[in-house]
């Protein structure tokens, strides 16, 4: 690729610093492109590992959002990680799909299979360039690094329109090496240079000193997009990666609500208002369809069972609430008094009551419509007799609760093995609990009773001995999504099989049923992903 469009017909930004400059500028702004790495390095966060079905959902999201690279996954990884990274290529058309290799040809030809079918595939080749890395994990010298840095792009770029190629640790490489390798590889093919700063090491100024210092040294990077890749140790990737674009970076790596490695990458949300609420100052925008921020972040959290910190910037409970008296009259005065950015700007759900017991599917539908869900006439039904089971129980569903019952629908909605049929709980605070639970396994009861030590380890041990499979609880969080008595209690549970950790949520107004609907979605993720 070397036009000023690339395959998706989207200006592109490796010719932002060379001919076709004036064709990246909307409104004379540079536009950075966004490469969401949600599904490979967010989902290497412990704990938030996702099925393919959730997989495919959030790739969906995410190109509605419009992010320009969607990193799939980690081909090579399992055959799990290749069937994920394949579906997307084939069915998330509008967006680059990008897997990631280590520099060895085998990593490199499975990226390629898996990509193959893709629209605008990427094979995002790795390497690293630091001392420490180079010595210890790769037993290289730095000529060979180069080589093989060079050789393996070549590879990749005989087989894929598009390559990245990533200097791994490169925050704590010697620049000057850097730049030789970033040469050399641009030759051999790569469109993308990616500059990781893989442990959280970098400060700000040194990053993006560091930044320019590569794109002044780099033969050839005028026609390159020049990438960066911040990790959060220290708690600055998104200041890093603001301070990379400042120095003339063309793309950022990040990922929906920060997700990632250790403390998380730059999170998607953060950089992207960043740019777009400082636009004067950076003088930057991004492609990406704001208005699809919250609802994305609601999905992701759903879907790994990694809730949000309510004071998270941008899509923390707490972002747009204004507590102190003085800042609500401000904001009533005129909005802008406390707020740098506008709700509906990142597509956060107003808080008004909207529908009772007696709307009906048009209002519901419309309602969906107006928060900016799509979904198919059987999604719909499903979420219609959802809506109308919880207005039976409480009083007043607000957008909230909607907003719940389409996030935990990915979860729940989806066939596994068992499924919650009914449970009696018998518990005080002077009896031993006990709880009766009858499951259905592919549409058969099986039923069992337990004690425990109060209703929910009653509930869970009944379970257990109906599924009758080793694991261990790892995580059990429950949490209301609205304020009052009636509200819905949202429940999260982490369990582990050797390896592997596995999540499950559920919603209910009874918390006890949610955390058994919980408790059983993370089991059939469970026993899928074994089999
Ligand atoms: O953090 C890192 O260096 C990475 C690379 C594979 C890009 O994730
Ligand atoms: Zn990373």
């Amino acid at each position: 690729m070397g036009n000023t469009e690339d395959a998706l017909g989207v200006p592109c930004a490796r010719t932002a610093a060379g001919k076709g400059k004036e064709a990246m500028t909307k409104d004379d702004k540079r536009i950075i492109r966004i490469f969401d790495t949600t599904l490979r390095d967010g989902e290497q966060a412990p704990g938030c590992s996702m099925n393919h079905q959730e997989k495919l959902e959030v790739a969906l999201a995410l190109e509605a959002l419009r992010v320009d690279t969607i990193e799939a996954g980690f081909a090579i990884a399992s055959p799990g990680d290749f069937e994920s990274v394949r579906q997307i290529a084939k069915q998330v058309r509008d967006v680059r799909i990008a897997s990631l290799a280590r520099a060895v040809p085998a990593d490199i030809q499975r990226a390629w299979e898996a990509l193959r079918g893709a629209q605008a595939p990427v094979i995002h080749v790795f390497l690293a360039t630091s001392p420490i890395h180079m010595e210890y994990k790769l037993k290289m010298t730095a000529d060979q690094v180069f080589e093989r840095a060079r050789e393996m792009v070549a590879l990749a770029a005989s087989l894929a329109p598009e390559v990245e190629f990533s200097a791994e640790d490169a925050s704590r490489s010697d620049w000057d090496f850097l730049c030789k390798v970033y040469g050399a590889v641009l030759a051999a093919g790569a469109a993308t240079i990616n500059i990781p700063d893989t442990v959280g090491y970098a400060s700000p100024e040194e990053f993006g000193a560091m930044v320019a210092y590569v794109m002044k040294n780099t033969p050839g990077i005028e026609k390159a997009v020049v990438s960066v890749h911040c990790h959060n140790d220290l708690g600055l990737a998104v200041a890093n990666s603001l301070a990379a674009v400042r120095a003339g970076a063309s793309q950022i790596e990040c990922t929906i609500n920060g997700l990632g490695e250790r403390a998380g990458n730059a999170s998607l949300e953060e950089v992207a208002m960043a740019l777009k609420t400082r636009t004067e100052y950076f003088g930057c925008d991004t492609n990406l369809d704001t208005r699809r921020i919250y609802r994305t972040s609601r999905l992701v959290s759903a879907v790994t069972g990694a809730p949000v910190q309510i004071n998270k910037a941008v899509v923390g409970q707490n972002a747009f609430a204004h507590e102190a008296g003085i800042h609500q009259h401000g904001v009533m005065a005129n909005a802008l008094t406390y707020e740098i950015m506008s709700p509906e700007s990142i597509g956060v759900p107003r808080k008004n009551m909207v529908l009772g017991k007696h709307s009906g599917r048009h209002a519901f539908e419309q309602r969906i419509q107006d928060m900016g869900f799509q979904t198919t006439r059987e999604e719909l039904d499903v979420l219609f007799a959802r809506f109308k089971e919880l207005a039976d129980r409480k009083r007043t569903v607000t957008d909230r609760d909607i907003e719940a019952l389409m996030g935990v629908g990915v979860a729940e909605d989806k066939p596994g093995l068992y499924k919650l049929e009914r449970f009696v709980i018998n518990s005080g605070n002077t009896i031993t609990a006990t709880a009766t639970v009858r499951l259905l396994r592919e549409g058969v009861p099986v039923e069992q009773v337990a004690t425990g030590d109060g209703p929910v380890d009653a509930m869970f041990t009944a379970i257990n001995r109906i599924v009758g499979v080793k694991f261990t609880l790892t995580d059990y969080t429950l949490r209301a999504v609205t304020e009052a008595t009636d509200a819905q209690g949202e429940a999260t549970v982490k369990i582990r099989r050797d390896a592997g950790i596995f999540n499950g949520r559920g919603i209910s107004t009874d918390v006890l049923e949610a955390t058994a609907k919980a408790y059983v979605n993370a089991i059939n993720h469970m026993l899928e992903t074994k089999e």
